[in-house]
């Protein structure tokens, strides 16, 4: 299956009939007309410039556009329980209601991470015990709080290194492996606590395709089950740099490794970055819509139990990539005038060409 677009041989190109007569924005409306739960995006709102960009605001909240929003910083430990025991809800508020608002889930990001936690934790001295109490108190407070308001929750963000073991965070350091798995226990007191149905997610990178931190993904998922602690699905959050992502083949392989477990899967995360300049060539650019095309098609092949794709930032004027990797960018679907990149278009393509077999 490949991307047809930029040959011309589909008329989803920018200018087409099709897309004047839809003016703008479509591809939430694509994915569920095609058996998924979303098309959506993360967003770093609110105290961000994005915040009063009203062209931006105007693609975040057209539903046609996303259905889902996950918020890239407001949920995570750090904003949430600023001190001990003093929890401040503002910013993840403010995504839900914007979400709501326009008729949009919002996947809650996320409980336990090595990253962005409060200092008061990362300075504090704490035993196994201790420091299992705070998990403990964060995830029923936070789970509690906004029940089924989140459509899921990531439980556990990036636990492991891409040999298979555990990477180095205050919580496995301190509590030992052990964390992961009270992680899920706690969240799944916490969501029996609100009698709603709210998905729990593992969620990580470098899942995308078969390898050896795939297999152990797959491990703790089946070690979860044997201890009938919830889980409902994997959260693949395919940052991808241009010209280097997986085959189609190989993503749908992964994904269905975690299928036949009986767990969902999500792309949660996705988006393709130069990894040196000029962006948007169009040789350039071409690649890139392929290799976007590739990823939402292998979401698309292995059926509705792929529940959805969200890209981690729709633009590159607000992207998250350019302060984390010097030299970097240009990996959204919308440039930075805010305009839609050839890649936007052959994520249209890639969800109306699969034929989707067991929606
Ligand atoms: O809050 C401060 C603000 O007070 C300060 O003025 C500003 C100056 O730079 O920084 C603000 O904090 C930034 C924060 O985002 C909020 O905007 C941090 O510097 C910045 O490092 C942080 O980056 C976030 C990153 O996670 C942290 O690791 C990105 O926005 C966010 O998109 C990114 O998201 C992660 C997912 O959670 C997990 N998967 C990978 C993904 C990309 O790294």
């Amino acid at each position: 299956m490949s991307y047809t677009l930029l040959q011309g041989t589909r008329d989803h190109r920018p200018n087409s009939p099709i897309l004047a007569s839809l003016s703008e924005g479509y591809l939430n409306d694509l994915a569920r007309d095609n058996g998924k739960l979303w098309f959506g995006t993360a967003a770093d709102i609110p105290g961000t410039a994005e915040q009063t960009d009203k062209d931006y605001l105007r693609i975040l909240t057209n539903p046609k556009n996303f259905g889902e929003i996950t918020p890239a910083n407001m949920m995570k430990f750090m904003y949430t329980e600023p001190q001990q025991n003093v929890f401040n809800f503002t910013g993840g508020d403010y995504v839900l209601n914007l979400a709501e608002k326009n008729g949009m889930r919002v996947r809650c990001h996320n409980l336990v991470w090595s990253s962005q936690i409060s200092d008061w934790v990362t300075s504090g001295t704490w035993t196994a015990a201790t420091l299992t109490a705070v998990m403990k108190n964060h995830i029923y407070n936070l789970v509690t709080h906004w029940g089924n308001r989140c459509y899921s929750w990531d439980v556990v963000n990036e636990a492991l290194n891409g040999d298979g073991t555990f990477s180095s965070s205050i919580w496995h350091d301190t509590i030992g492996p052990e964390y992961f798995f009270l992680a899920f226990q706690f969240a799944q007191e916490a969501v029996k606590k609100t009698g709603k149905d709210i998905k729990l997610y593992y969620n990580d990178y470098g899942l995308e395709s078969p390898g050896t931190k795939t297999t152990a993904a797959y491990n703790l998922v089946k070690e979860l089950q044997a201890r009938k602690i919830q889980i409902d699905g994997v959260g693949l959050e395919s940052h991808f740099k241009v010209g280097g992502t997986p085959s189609v083949a190989a993503q749908v392989t992964a994904k269905k490794e975690f299928l036949d477990l009986g767990v969902d899967v999500a792309i949660t995360e996705l988006d393709v970055r130069f990894v040196a300049a000029p962006y948007y060539t169009a040789a350039g650019e071409a690649t890139q819509a392929q290799n976007y095309y590739d990823s939402v098609a292998s979401c698309m092949q292995v059926g509705r139990r792929c529940r959805g794709i969200t890209v981690w930032d729709f633009d590159d004027k607000y992207s998250w990539v350019p302060s984390a990797f010097t030299g970097q960018g240009g990996a959204d679907i919308y440039n930075e005038t805010l305009q839609r990149k050839p890649a936007y278009y052959a994520i249209a393509e890639a969800i109306t060409d699969v034929p989707c077999t067991v929606c």
